[in-house]
């Protein structure tokens, strides 16, 4: 007999004791959440006159009048002539004030947010927060002179050698500030290509290429994009398997095709399996490929833009590279071009010089110029550098080996609810994410997935569904990552499956909900409105209140 005693310990729930096995996944408990509320007035209105939360030194007299009254040195013209009217409250006030905003918050900190799908809400390491706010970094102004950064610049040069490999093209540029900024300059660098050839969008009409083809599930910034620099866009839609239609891409390709834009997982989350052909197919009609890697988080590692044939690519630093997103942070691009393209990169470029040194070029004529001031989004930069390091090639495949695990195990327990289904590509496995629907669901209950994610909030978590158009009915789209436990999604998926039972049971408490956050439903109506809302706080009691 074994003298190691069988393992006791509580059932689920407190039930009874179950001997010798593990609790690997206990039924998750339903939390009885209920957020703060402060009644938190916002800081203008908290503002008291004469109030400090710090007083910088006085001028020391005997000091020169250019360091005693450094707005003397500023030109008359830029000058203030009154004080900004900034609030004015103590540090404890202001620490305070933004301690209980928190807690009347639902964000990536506190919740189980694998519902902001398509965002790749990873974990992004504190650490690595702690690195950038280092003085040696954090105090650096983006003009100094490059020999005073230079492990900055090293770091940049570094990551985009790190973004080449990953992606398999020849150069990259971290210069763009999001992913749509990103596309932008992709698509700029299509459009100054094709000039440089006598075929762009100033070329005669029957050598002129003004047509860009997407599809109705890759990210509509590359519609955006597209639109915006002058191209007219054909968007293909899903055929009966849930691929992007090829017969429809064969009919829409031709001798006014500058480009195909496409994002790869979809935003369904499928992966398109015939994508080598969508891109020989574009190319043999003189068109470029643009590979939107937003949704790299599942491939990392295992395919690559340049090998499936792509000219250009583009990555998603905030996502993928596990750095804070644009409304909890700056978000971060990068673009990465096969070598026909280098030229055309975002003007300067980093370059490790003969001597070793690291310094920018800009002396680049075919370069479409800068597509953001200064070059990159330092902060996130960094943090994309030492996340990616601290991965290495091997790790990075195993996130994108987890998040596929745990996207597939979530789907599998979300599919078991009633009511919800993923349409399109039915019985396959996704990639990182999946794009539901609550269609049924919505048909036999009157309940909206807007109401099921907000009802969602009452147990500590929510999703979003901001995804026009709505081409999938009632859409939710979750996006597990390689963050989350199997615990995490297993108590996502119970609350989903209490809210959908809510739904058909007692449909008026998913539809009052929800009931214990600190604002009750938002009225998105005036939201629309442009007589209602306002930018600012000042704008705003402009407009409702008169007065300065
Ligand atoms: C696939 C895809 N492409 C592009 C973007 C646009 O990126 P950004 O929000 O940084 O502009 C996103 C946003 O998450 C995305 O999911």
């Amino acid at each position: 007999m074994s003298a190691i005693k069988p393992i006791s310990h509580r059932g689920p729930g407190g039930g009874p004791a179950v001997d010798g096995v593990l609790p690997i996944a206990p039924k998750p408990r339903l939390r009885r959440f209920h957020q703060a509320s402060w009644d938190e007035p916002i800081i203008f209105e908290l503002s008291v006159p004469g109030s400090r939360g710090i007083l910088p030194p006085a001028t020391e007299p005997g000091i020169s009048a250019v360091v005693g009254n450094p707005a003397a040195e500023l030109p008359e013209g830029i000058r203030r002539s009154t004080p900004a009217a900034l609030p004015e409250l103590s540090q404890l006030h202001v620490l305070r004030h933004y301690e209980r905003l928190s807690q009347e918050n639902l964000g990536v900190d506190f919740n189980i947010d694998v519902g902001q799908g398509t965002c790749t809400m990873k974990y992004s390491p504190k650490v690595n927060d702690q690195l950038i706010r280092n003085a040696r970094l954090a105090d650096t102004h983006p003009a100094q002179d490059p020999s005073t950064v230079q492990g900055t610049l090293e770091i940049f040069w570094r990551l985009e050698q790190m973004l080449a490999e990953i992606s398999g093209m020849d150069r990259v540029s971290l210069q763009p500030a999001s992913g749509s900024a990103a596309i932008w300059a992709n698509v700029a660098m299509i459009r100054a290509w094709h000039e440089s050839r006598g075929e762009g969008l100033s070329a005669p009409a029957d050598r002129r290429r003004d047509e860009v083809i997407t599809t109705i599930f890759s990210h509509p910034s590359n519609a955006a994009a597209a639109k915006v620099a002058g191209y007219r866009v054909i968007t293909l839609y899903p055929d009966a398997d849930g691929y992007p239609d090829i017969e429809g891409l064969k009919a829409a390709v031709g001798p006014r095709t500058a480009a195909l834009l496409i994002t790869n997982p979809e935003d369904t989350g499928i992966f398109n399996p015939r994508i080598e052909e969508f891109v020989r197919i574009v190319q043999e009609a003189g068109g470029l490929c643009s590979y939107d890697q937003a949704n790299a988080n599942g491939i990392l590692g295992i395919t690559r833009a340049r090998d499936a044939g792509f000219d250009l690519c583009h990555f998603n630093i905030h996502k993928t590279f596990s750095t804070p997103h644009a409304c909890g942070g700056p978000g971060a691009g990068a673009v990465g071009v096969a070598p026909h393209l280098v030229p055309f990169l975002p003007a300067p470029t980093v370059e490790r010089l003969p001597d070793g040194t690291f310094g920018f070029d800009a002396d680049r004529p075919l370069s479409i110029g800068k597509v953001r001031p200064w070059y990159g989004v330092t902060p996130n930069l960094v943090r994309a550098y030492v996340w990616t390091m601290s991965m290495g090639a091997e790790g990075l495949r195993e996130v994108a080996e987890i998040a596929v695990l745990n996207n597939n195990y979530l789907m599998k327990k979300v599919l078991e609810i009633r009511g919800v289904s993923a349409p399109y590509a039915a019985g396959h496995w996704r990639i990182e994410q999946v794009r539901y629907s609550w269609d049924e669901l919505g048909r036999e209950t009157g309940v909206h997935s807007e109401d099921i994610g907000t009802r969602a909030a009452d147990f500590g978590t929510h999703y979003w569904m901001s995804h026009h158009p709505y081409v999938v009915p009632e859409p939710m789209t979750l996006e597990p990552t390689e963050s989350y436990s199997m615990a995490d999604l297993d108590e996502y998926a119970a609350i989903l499956a209490e809210v959908a039972r809510e739904a058909y049971e007692e449909p008026d408490v998913v539809l009052t909900a929800p009931h214990r956050s600190t604002i009750h439903r938002i009225d998105h109506a005036p939201l629309d409105d442009p007589a209602k809302w306002a930018v600012t706080w000042r704008a705003y009691r402009r407009k409702h209140f008169g007065g300065a």
